[in-house]
């Protein structure tokens, strides 16, 4: 049995999550794609060297027992899969506030329970993908903003509680980035507007939030736990961030 450490990543068929596991590939891991997209997984597993794909929805609790029970080791668990909706909060019916806690927050809570015998016996980590939705309020996001600030929390409960085994629990919050997730719920207003509320005046890449999540879940940060991480060209930094004033004194 190969010994070399293994990442599952969860909503690995696209967007963010295909980024981090290609990313972990290219450093040598061994890959578990997880998704619930069973034809998109296919497609872009069998581009990837000594990779597994498990179709899987993270809201269905006998899902995802079964999915982990078919690990052999696991060194890093990423919690990534995340719905989005975004609308008024009357318009936020409790069958939509559900669908939204089901996946990103029940789904990332039951894979990191179904995860735990493994990252006990590796002294592993989990990276949860939140969001700046879940730093920042804002409009039209009361469950999706909501259920991120909970994935938060959840990650400093794991830290705090999981410590002892020597698995670390941290957090990245990535800011805009364009997946097919990003693009249903942005237009064109809403990207002009993010430009220039953002520092660094642009969108984030795939890539850019995969090398946060790779960093940490590595060896260089062993002593990191408990953390959260923005990934957000400086976003969840700006306080009174309006671009007027940004644009210097009349
Ligand atoms: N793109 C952004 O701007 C942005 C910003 C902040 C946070 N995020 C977060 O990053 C993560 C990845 O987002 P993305 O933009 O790459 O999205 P995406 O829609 O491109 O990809 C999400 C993947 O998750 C899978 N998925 C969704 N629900 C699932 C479920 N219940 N079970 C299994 N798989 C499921 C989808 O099939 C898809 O392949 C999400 O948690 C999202 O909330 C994204």
């Amino acid at each position: 049995m190969s010994t070399r450490h293994v990442a599952l990543v969860t909503g690995a068929a696209r967007g963010i999550g295909l980024a981090t596991a290609q990313g972990f590939a290219a450093q040598g891991w061994r890959v578990v794609l997880l998704d619930r997209d069973a034809d998109e997984l296919a497609r872009v597993v069998s581009d990837l060297p000594d990779a597994t794909a498990l179709v899987c929805d993270i809201s269905d609790p006998d899902a995802v027992a079964a999915s982990f029970a078919t690990l052999d080791r696991l060194d890093c668990l990423v919690n990534n899969a995340g719905v989005a909706q975004f609308g008024p909060i009357e318009a936020c019916d409790f069958a939509l506030w559900r669908t939204i806690m089901a996946t990103n927050l029940d789904g990332t809570f039951l894979c990191s329970q179904a995860a735990l015998p493994f990252l006990k016996d590796s002294r592993g980590s989990i990276v949860n993908v939140a969001s700046i939705s879940g730093l920042r309020a804002s409009t039209l996001r009361v469950a999706y903003g909501t259920s991120k600030a909970a994935v938060i929390q959840l990650t400093k409960q794991q830290a705090a509680e999981l410590g002892e085994y020597g698995i670390r629990a941290n957090c990245v919050c990535p800011g805009p980035v364009r997946t097919k997730l990003a693009m249903a719920v942005h237009s064109q207003e809403i990207i002009n507007a993010y430009h220039d509320a953002i520092p660094l005046n642009r969108y984030g890449s795939e890539a850019e939030i995969a090398a946060a999540i790779i960093f940490l879940a590595s060896d260089s940060a062993s002593y990191i736990t408990g953390q959260v991480l923005a990934a957000d060209g400086g976003f969840d930094s700006t306080g009174v961030g309006l671009p007027a004033l940004r644009k210097g004194a009349p």
